[in-house]
Formats: C-alpha cells, sequence, structure tokens
C-alpha cells in the first residue's frame, strides 16, 4: 500500500497485491480503479476528468451522503458533499487473502451548516479478487436522524447497446418522477435515457457484457439505482465525453426513498456492495 499524489493535487493510495489493483482517492475516500489479477478492471472512469480539488470524480464509486439526488434546499449539493470532501485513511490491514481500509470522514463547520447532525461515517473497503465496500452510519446525538445515500458505482459495459442487466423481477421503480412502475421482466436493456430508482430490489443483480458477467450484491439495501444518462444527457453532464454513455452504467447500492435509514441515538447502520466478474 503507498500513498501519492495525482498531477491536479489529489493525494491518493494505491494497492498492489497478489490479488489486484486498486486506487483510491483520499478525495471523497473515492475508488476509481480495481482491476482483479487476470481479469478486466471492474470500474469504469470518464477520459474526460481531470480529477479536480472540489469535484467529484466522474467515475468510480462517488458516496452519495447523507443525502441521494437533490435535498430539499436547492442550494444544496447534488448528492450530498461525502464526494468532494478530503476523508482521512484510519487503519490498512493486510490479511492473508485481502486488504482492508477504513476511511473516516470528520465534519468540518461547513458541512454542519448542511448537516446538524452528531453522525459518524466510515467507509470500509475490502479489496481482494473482488470487491465490497461498507459505507457504515453511527448516530452520536441524543435523538433520531434520517438520511439517504447511495454508492454510486459505474460499471465498464463496453457496449451499452448489448448490456442485459438481470435480477430485476418483483421490483418496483420510478423514473423521472413517475411510477412506481412494476418491474415485470427480470432483465433490463438500454434503448434510451434510463434513470429509475428500484425499491423492493432484491439482492442479487447481473450485468451481462460482451466481456463476461459482472455480480453485483448488496446488504442492508432495498434500494437500487440504475442510470445511463444516453445522447442528450451525456452531452450536458460535467468532466463527461458525449459518447461515454455507450460504455458505461451506473447501478448504484442505495437506502433512497421508502429505504431512507432512521438511526435512533447510539444505533448504527452499514450499506454494502460486493462486486466481482463471475
Ligand atoms: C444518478 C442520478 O444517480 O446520478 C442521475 O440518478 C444523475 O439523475 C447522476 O444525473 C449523476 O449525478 P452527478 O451529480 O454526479 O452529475
Amino acid at each position: 500500500v503507498t500513498t501519492n499524489k495525482h498531477a491536479n493535487g489529489l493525494e491518493y493510495v494505491e494497492v498492489n497485491t497478489d490479488l489486484c489493483k486498486a486506487r483510491i482517492f483520499m478525495q471523497g475516500a473515492q475508488i476509481d480503479y480495481f482491476e482483479p489479477v487476470g481479469k478486466k478492471p471492474l470500474l469504469w472512469v470518464s477520459s474526460a476528468d481531470d480529477y479536480q480539488p472540489g469535484s467529484g470524480i466522474r467515475g468510480g464509486i462517488p458516496v452519495c451522503w447523507p443525502w441521494f439526488g437533490m435535498n430539499d434546499n436547492p442550494d444544496f449539493p447534488q448528492h450530498g458533499f461525502a464526494r468532494t470532501r478530503v476523508w482521512s485513511l484510519e487503519s490498512v490491514k493486510m490479511r492473508e487473502q485481502q486488504v482492508d481500509l477504513k476511511f473516516t470522514l470528520k465534519l468540518s463547520d461547513e458541512d454542519r451548516q448542511y448537516w446538524p447532525h452528531d453522525t459518524e461515517v466510515e467507509l470500509l473497503f475490502t479489496l481482494s479478487d473482488t470487491l465490497s465496500v461498507s459505507l457504515k452510519n453511527t448516530n452520536h446525538g441524543d435523538y433520531d436522524v434520517s438520511l439517504t445515500q447511495a454508492l454510486h458505482t459505474y460499471f465498464p459495459i463496453s457496449n451499452i447497446h448489448q448490456l442485459k442487466a438481470t435480477g430485476f423481477s418483483g421490483a418496483k421503480y420510478i423514473e423521472f418522477g413517475k411510477g412506481p412502475h412494476p418491474q415485470e421482466d427480470d432483465s433490463v436493456s438500454f434503448t434510451r435515457e434510463t434513470d429509475r430508482v428500484y425499491t423492493d430490489l432484491s439482492e442479487c443483480q447481473a450485468l451481462h457484457t460482451p466481456d463476461g458477467i459482472i455480480e453485483v450484491r448488496r446488504e442492508n439495501s432495498k434500494s437500487a439505482v440504475l442510470w445511463n444518462p444516453w445522447v442528450e444527457k451525456s452531452e450536458r453532464l460535467s468532466r463527461f465525453n458525449s459518447d461515454d454513455y455507450l460504455t458505461m452504467v451506473c447501478l448504484e447500492a442505495a437506502n433512497v426513498l421508502e429505504d431512507k435509514i432512521t438511526l435512533a441515538p447510539n444505533e448504527s447502520h452499514t450499506l454494502t456492495t460486493h462486486i466481482g466478474w463471475k
């Protein structure tokens, strides 16, 4: 495990083991690279991103916390503030078959203007030939706190026209403020902008790509977001090439809408995503 600095000044931790290579930025505790040895990388990043301090990286796994999407206050940043803050690397544990890294975010006075609650937040990475990421919240205040959150994972899928995402039967979704729609098929194909919040979604999904099958599993999460911006929105997105929508999809482990979490004093909750090539 080594620490280094990107050309634009962002600090990162690099992990290189017999099982994987990974890179995690201190800003946002954002992982932008994960490659199991002998397999293709599991995370997508836009080549248009220039890793500027102060803006989240367009790819990898941005952490959306302590709210997902727009806040009721329109002046507050979309997807919360955690993805643009510098986190601290608290511990590194080398085990035989895995490396665990724990990051914490200390709330500044500015953060407290957005979030005046005594919430401890930690992000734990477990790196082996698969990747697990856990977002843990603990309420140290003396009243209940509710929040929404997501691990906004960008997957490399090589060709959106050939992608089939499976594991969706039985769920319902809301798209562009409309819904809820029941999900009829187990699989989803992509032929237009897709921006869905799924609720009551089973724990396991799979992304069938021309390069193989990516398995995605969630814990302590009944909701997930499935997103591809397609042609028009790609033109409007920051740090995104107009043809990037062809090679990425986001499937985000979440606690949103009726799956938002409410923590009583001293209560904790841990949202986890596990991803790997089948
Ligand atoms: C997705 C949302 O999770 O994130 C989309 O569902 C949004 O509506 C996308 O466009 C990207 O958001 P941002 O803030 O990273 O540009």
